[in-house]
């Protein structure tokens, strides 16, 4: 791989999968720059990184503001280097059905798990089309695939953003730049525990909706974000990558009667 020397910009990355994130393309030897909303969190998890050496900065930003949008990746370019690789990874889940979501989780779930992945990959590749070379990745769920119940607002808000991901390839193909979508499966996650606590159910009752029998781990998702982004994968565009251990591709029900 060749990704040593270049300049990534992860969003929402001061924990969870974007950080792991971080961590994997800082030890591939690329510059990564890492985004969230709170800058003291951003500030600890580069610490964090820094001390093992890696060149690594804070970017703090709401990926929902434009503005912020456009500066961060001024910054990004003066300050780290040339924007090379953009990982959207910023997300919120708010959970709640068609009959009783609120108006206001609808709206925060498409500003961050949408508009914001089209404000970044727009400042972006403003900066990369004119260099003809780059790479954006979008991490949305597999919940853009397939049907959750209560969780509306997410499943379409990543639905978009899987479909975003698809129109912004074609569109960047020309360009030299490519776009792929990694989708997770449940992650042994912040998130998911919430979502696991606001259900009542333990981490262990996911299991078996997952045919392999175990969580994703972040750095499944990193690894395969680290391989998107090599000179190996340069071919690939407009793909939608399930990590997930087969989970979207499953129903209970054929293998219980085995
Ligand atoms: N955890 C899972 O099981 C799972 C499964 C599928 C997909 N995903 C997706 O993977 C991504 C990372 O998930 P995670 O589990 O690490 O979640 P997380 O909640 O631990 O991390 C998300 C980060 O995004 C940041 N963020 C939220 N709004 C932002 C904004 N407006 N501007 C900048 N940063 C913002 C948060 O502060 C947080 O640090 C998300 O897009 C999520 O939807 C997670």
């Amino acid at each position: 791989m060749s990704l040593a020397g270049r300049c990534a910009l992860i969003t929402g990355a001061a924990r969870g999968i974007g950080f792991t994130i971080a961590r994997v393309l800082c030890e591939a030897g690329m510059h990564v720059g890492i985004n969230d909303l709170d800058p003291g969190t951003t500030a600890g998890a580069v610490q964090e990184l820094a001390v093992a050496g890696h060149k690594v900065m804070a970017f703090p930003a709401d990926v929902t503001k434009a503005s912020q949008v456009t500066a961060m990746i001024s910054r990004v370019e003066s300050e780290l280097g040339t924007l090379w690789l953009l990982v959207n990874n910023a997300g919120v889940f708010r959970s709640g059905g068609a009959d009783s979501l609120a108006e206001q989780d609808w709206d925060d779930t498409f500003a961050v798990d949408a508009k914001g992945v089209f404000l970044c990959s727009q400042a972006a590749v403003r900066r990369m089309i004119p260099r003809k070379d780059g790479r954006i990745i979008v991490v949305s769920s597999i919940a853009g695939k397939i049907v959750r119940t209560n969780q509306i607002a997410y499943c379409s808000a990543k639905a978009a953003a899987i479909h975003f991901s698809r129109c912004l390839a074609v569109e960047m193909a020309p360009q030299g730049i490519t776009v792929n979508c990694l989708c997770p499966g449940m992650t042994d996650s912040e998130m998911l525990r919430q979502t696991a606590r606001e259900r009542a159910v333990d981490l262990e009752d996911y299991l078996s909706m997952i045919p392999s029998g175990r969580l994703a781990q972040a750095v499944d998702h990193a690894r395969t974000i680290e391989w998107l982004a090599s000179d190996e994968a340069r071919h690939i565009t407009g793909q939608v990558i399930s990590v997930d251990g087969g989970q979207s591709i499953y129903h209970p029900a054929t293998l219980s009667r085995r």
